[in-house]
């Protein structure tokens, strides 16, 4: 990527203390290379200044660490609620003391907004709080704390990228926590690449959680996310940290999911629904009614899944159109959703059920721009295209959720009952699941089990 960064350092260090390191996969290699051995990638080696191998001469003698027993375990790290419920519970309960979290997302989706307004609801809390901008000046961050009704909120402010400079600030200030927005515009002098390369973000990122455990500061880093969807400065930062969090959601759509995706002290794949207002962003505390709010009854190629996220269940609109194709290949464009998944369940459908769609365009969409990962979904997608390709709609008081097998069959998935109660919530009366599924009578929905596709095709859409 960097060819007159190389030929520049060429004079200067021996040829054997390169390494290149990929973007998008982290492996390192010896030259630079037009593609990545490891992950195929093109043009995604930098170069990477040494790592400083330390004083040289004969190998210094090291002190012993100091070891425990595992017995000897403090109890539950103490924990911070902010007040955004959506927040503390992808954080698993609220902010650990001393724990490092990145919060990943695109440029522009928000990720500055939702850190200003949590770290003012930490310090409302009562916790010194430290925010500081490498992106933007002082005045335009207190421009926009004042239209979010922050400016009284008592949040120290700086606009810094020298990190040697932040870390003796924090170390002087001992804030409970820090947020560093962004994590790519940070530098560190003792490091020779521009701020955003590989070796920066990963130097800085050591250096402040280093200093979050040895001085007992929590610290934010936001990082912004590449095209193909990594934390630029590869998956190096998501090692070091021990929350990760990503926030997404279409530029188009209001709705922004702040999702868990690892969390050493708390369950991951838990997610937190916000609506970006004029006045930033608000809490969705019931997400299906908002996910389903723009839904129209019984229109064919629509279909309701009830599914979890996290501890919580959360129904989505799966829709989908199927069309005559004027392409040798016909399309199969997916949004919100696996395109092998989708892939797979057309090939069942056809194997199983015999129910070509050779021909035939397919479009899936989960509405409202969530991302469905659950394989308990299958069901609702298969029974999307089915009701689009048969002009049939589906009931629209109808939920439908289960794993399609390769044989056809369908397995039941966990949370039953927790899926009915939501559905029963808002004004579902009927279900469609895999036989087995655990479930009591409580929900007053009316399920009907099904051992298989052909079972479900035959019920729904007749022979199919
Ligand atoms: P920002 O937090 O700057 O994004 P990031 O830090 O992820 O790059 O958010 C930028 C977008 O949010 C911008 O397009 C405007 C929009 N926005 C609102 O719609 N309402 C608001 O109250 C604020 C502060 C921003
Ligand atoms: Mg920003």
């Amino acid at each position: 990527m960097r060819p007159c960064l190389w030929l520049w350092h060429e004079g200067g260090m021996s040829k054997a203390s390169h390494t290149f390191t990929c973007t998008a996969c982290g492996a390192s290699h010896k030259k630079w290379n037009g593609q990545c051995d490891a992950c195929m990638a093109w043009n995604t080696l930098v170069e990477e200044s040494p790592l400083s191998a330390g004083p040289k001469g004969p190998v210094a003698k090291g002190r012993t660490i100091p070891l425990t027993d595992l017995a000897t375990q403090a109890e539950a790290p103490p924990r911070a609620a902010s007040g955004m419920a959506e927040l503390d519970r992808v954080l698993g309960g609220g902010l650990v003391a001393a724990s490092a979290i990145l919060v990943g997302g695109d440029p522009g989706i928000g990720k500055s907004t939702l850190l200003l307004q949590a770290v003012a609801a930490f310090a409302r809390a009562g916790l010194k709080c430290m925010y500081v901008s490498g992106e933007e000046a002082a005045a335009q961050v207190q421009m926009r704390a004042q239209r979010l009704g922050l400016q009284d909120a008592h949040v120290q402010l700086g606009a810094e990228t020298n990190l040697r400079d932040i870390l003796t600030t924090l170390d002087r200030e001992r804030p409970a926590l820090a947020v560093i927005d962004s994590i790519q515009t940070m530098w560190l002098d003792s490091i020779e690449s521009a701020p955003g390369s590989v070796s920066q973000v990963r130097a800085a990122a050591h250096e402040l959680v280093t200093f979050a455990k040895k001085r007992g500061v929590s610290v934010i880093l936001v990082g912004h996310v590449t095209k193909d969807g990594q934390i630029a400065g590869p998956r190096v930062v998501e090692h070091m940290v021990d929350t990760v969090l990503y926030f997404e959601g279409e530029r188009g759509h209001q709705f922004r999911i702040l999702r868990a995706v690892k969390n050493r002290f708390g369950p991951a794949d838990e997610i937190g629904v916000f609506e970006m207002t004029g006045a930033g962003l608000a809490e969705v505390s019931n997400p299906s009614a908002l996910f389903l709010s723009d839904r129209e009854k019984a229109t064919p190629g629509s279909a309701v899944f009830a599914g979890i996220e996290g501890t919580r269940p959360v129904l989505t609109e799966i829709q989908a159109l199927v069309a005559p194709s004027t392409l040798g290949t016909p399309r199969r464009t997916v949004v919100g959703i696996d395109g092998g998944r989708l892939s797979t369940i057309l090939a069942v459908l056809e194997a199983r059920v015999g129910i070509s769609f050779a021909g035939l365009d397919v479009f899936l969409n989960v509405a409202g721009g969530l991302r469905v990962n659950e394989p308990a979904a299958d069901l609702a997608i298969a029974g999307a295209i089915l009701s689009a390709r048969e002009d049939v709609a589906i009931p629209p008081d109808m939920v439908l959720f289960g794993e399609i097998s390769l044989s056809g069959a369908l397995r039941p998935v966990g949370q039953t009952e927790n899926r009915l109660k939501e559905a029963s919530k808002l004004g579902f009366t009927q279900a469609i699941a895999p036989r087995l599924s655990k479930y009591t009578q409580s929900s007053g929905i009316r399920l009907r089990e099904m051992p298989d596709l052909t079972a479900f095709v035959g019920e729904m859409f007749g022979a199919g």
